[in-house]
């Protein structure tokens, strides 16, 4: 691996403690405005600085970021399809290489379907990306979407890793599952872990990233269970606390109650201004 690309992945995968807090705000790219994202500039700056990347697309970086942060980028390059099109899977790349390097990011990232009608398309997008992004010291993030009629045990999630990594993804986004022990085993590359649909208590969120991590992930790439939050600052924080200083669900927990009244507190001030 050369300089380059070991360098970008150094600014998503932590070299000290090999783990990640990468925080997903892509979702618009196929969902359009969702909640807590609506606004994306509104969403993403109270967050950043407690974000070791940011997971966007070009189109909200070039509007809703500004160039001035020193957060890492990392570049959702796929697309072409809607929650109300024909067949989510049916993706393209929809980035240059040279968008990505005007854009100074860090990494790419790009789903793959494996399953779907559109499965051989995307592990083709997924090649393409890697060679695009080996030229130039670009790592590759790979998305193991998983459609409706899939189910999310370590069997379909350890191939669609493995897949991910033998076509030469360097990172690969999942799911946490039963056994997601043997999903990190049988893939070569750093896993990490999406968290999927808003639950309904902050605290089974922070457990899945506290059972992801004890199973072997290197960290969470992390959207609704955050801006969905009732407080989002509070719940990254609580977040990078399970990642980054080895703290419990409860020592977590304690930390987004605690932080979340000094957000509700600063709410208020503002309101009352
Ligand atoms: C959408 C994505 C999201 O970035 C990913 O699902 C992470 O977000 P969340 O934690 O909300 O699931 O790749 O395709």
């Amino acid at each position: 691996m050369d300089w380059g690309m070991k360098n970008r992945l150094s600014k998503i995968i932590n070299p000290e403690n090999r783990r990640c807090v990468m925080l997903a705000v892509d979702h618009g790219y196929f969902l359009g405005p969702t909640d807590g994202l609506r606004v994306p500039r509104r969403t993403i700056r109270p967050l950043l600085p407690y974000a070791d990347s940011l997971m966007v697309t070009r189109g909200v970086l070039r509007t809703s970021v500004s160039p001035d942060i020193n957060t890492p980028i990392v570049l959702r390059a796929s697309g072409g399809t809607s929650i109300i099109g024909e067949d989510l899977s049916n993706e393209s790349i929809v980035t240059s290489i040279e968008e990505a390097i005007k854009l100074n990011v860090v990494c790419l990232a790009l789903s793959i379907f494996i399953g779907s009608k559109y499965e051989h398309q995307s592990l083709h997008n997924l090649s393409r990306l890697v060679d695009m992004g080996e030229k130039y010291g670009i790592p590759v993030l790979a998305v193991t979407a998983v459609g409706k009629e899939m189910s999310r045990d370590s069997r379909y999630l350890g191939l669609a890793c493995r897949i991910a990594a033998e076509i030469g993804a360097h990172v690969v986004k999942t799911y946490y599952c039963q056994n997601f022990e043997e999903v990190v085993e049988g893939c070569p590359v750093p896993v990490i872990i999406a968290g999927g649909k808003k639950l309904t208590h902050e605290s089974e969120a922070l457990q899945l990233a506290y059972d992801a991590l004890h199973d072997g992930a290197s960290g969470v790439d992390m959207g609704r269970n955050i801006w969905q939050s009732s407080h989002p600052v509070s719940m990254i924080k609580a977040v990078r606390s399970i990642v980054h200083s080895n703290a419990n669900v409860q020592e977590a927990h304690e930390e987004f109650m605690k932080n979340s009244l000094i957000e509700t507190r600063k709410e208020d001030a503002i309101e009352s201004k």
